[in-house]
């Protein structure tokens, strides 16, 4: 740089272009692209809103209080992207399938890998409590083809609303969990209970931002699936008591009108209701 030419400093008009063009080394494209969108649109919403020193220092020590909140069993941060839309809207982004195949939806942060294989039938509920409910349906290809071999995942909450991770000692170990592999004629059953809804983890400062903001932390009755099989592509999804009072206002946000399977009553002398579904997978490759 000679002495005469003008240096461009940081301002608050040019502030975006001040930051991307330090980038130029970047070695990785992408991250290029991500970092330079990220700034774009950060900047863009402190001017929108005309961000004041305080609010931005309150920003910070609930981003600190939120990393502060994380450990091996808790992750204040995934609650955090859940409960502003954010984990649905990159799950949509990465899973968008033909009309017809079962739709994603998260995750979420309880489940477990290795949970015992059953054979089809098998009673999950290992705590007696709840209102029993026989699950079951078809895994079919978008053709209507029975899919021999998938692996069905299961996870749920017991009727006091926790998953037996967040209560080790109180519920047995894999209560209302297994794996299920279907059969040549593709069908999957097995024993549990109503789903009940339950409120996500809301003593950090995720539940205090939900609180500010008016909202409540509930998500609504929902049985997790998570459904595999070779060839094709994994769903990770739930379906959700089609008559639950929180269907719209999911505190994740992770209600489909595809996912809503109906509860009906059970056979006599089997379970209190049943609850019939069957999930559609897209093929890959
Ligand atoms: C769940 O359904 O298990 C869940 C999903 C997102 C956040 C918390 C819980
Ligand atoms: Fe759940």
């Amino acid at each position: 740089m000679t002495r005469t030419q003008q240096i461009e400093y940081f301002t608050e008009e040019r502030s975006v272009e001040a930051v991307n063009s330090r980038m130029d080394q970047a070695a990785d494209a992408r991250l290029r692209t991500i970092m330079a969108s990220l700034v774009s649109h950060l900047h863009a919403f402190a001017k929108d809103v005309e961000l004041t020193t305080a609010e931005w220092g309150a920003a910070i020590d609930f981003l600190t209080r939120t990393g502060q909140m994380c450990d091996d069993k808790r992750q204040e941060f995934i609650l955090l992207s859940d409960t502003l839309g954010f984990s649905m809207l990159v799950d949509a982004i990465n899973h968008r399938r033909p009309s017809g195949a079962t739709e994603n939806t998260v995750l979420g942060p309880f489940h477990v890998e290795g949970a015992p294989i059953y054979p089809m039938g098998t009673n999950i509920s290992l705590d007696g409590k709840g209102e029993s409910c026989l699950f079951m349906g078809r895994v079919l290809d978008l053709d209507g083809k029975p899919v021999q071999g998938a692996k069905i995942d299961v996870w749920c909450d017991n009727a006091d609303g926790y998953y037996d991770v967040q209560q080790p000692g109180i519920q047995p170990q894999w209560n209302n969990r297994g794996i299920f592999v279907t059969g040549k004629d593709g069908t999957y059953s097995f024993r549990g209970i109503r789903p009940v809804s339950y409120p996500i983890p809301d003593d950090g400062p995720v539940g205090q931002m939900l609180a500010a903001l008016g909202r409540h932390p509930n998500r609504p009755a929902h049985m997790h699936f998570m459904v595999s099989a070779e060839g094709f592509e994994t769903v990770i999804t739930h379906t959700f008591v089609n008559d639950d009072e929180w269907l719209a206002s999911d505190a994740v946000f992770g209600v489909k009108a595809s996912l809503l399977a109906r509860m009906e009553p059970g056979e006599k002398h089997d379970t209190k209701w049943k609850s019939n579904f069957d999930f559609i997978l897209n093929r890959v490759g």
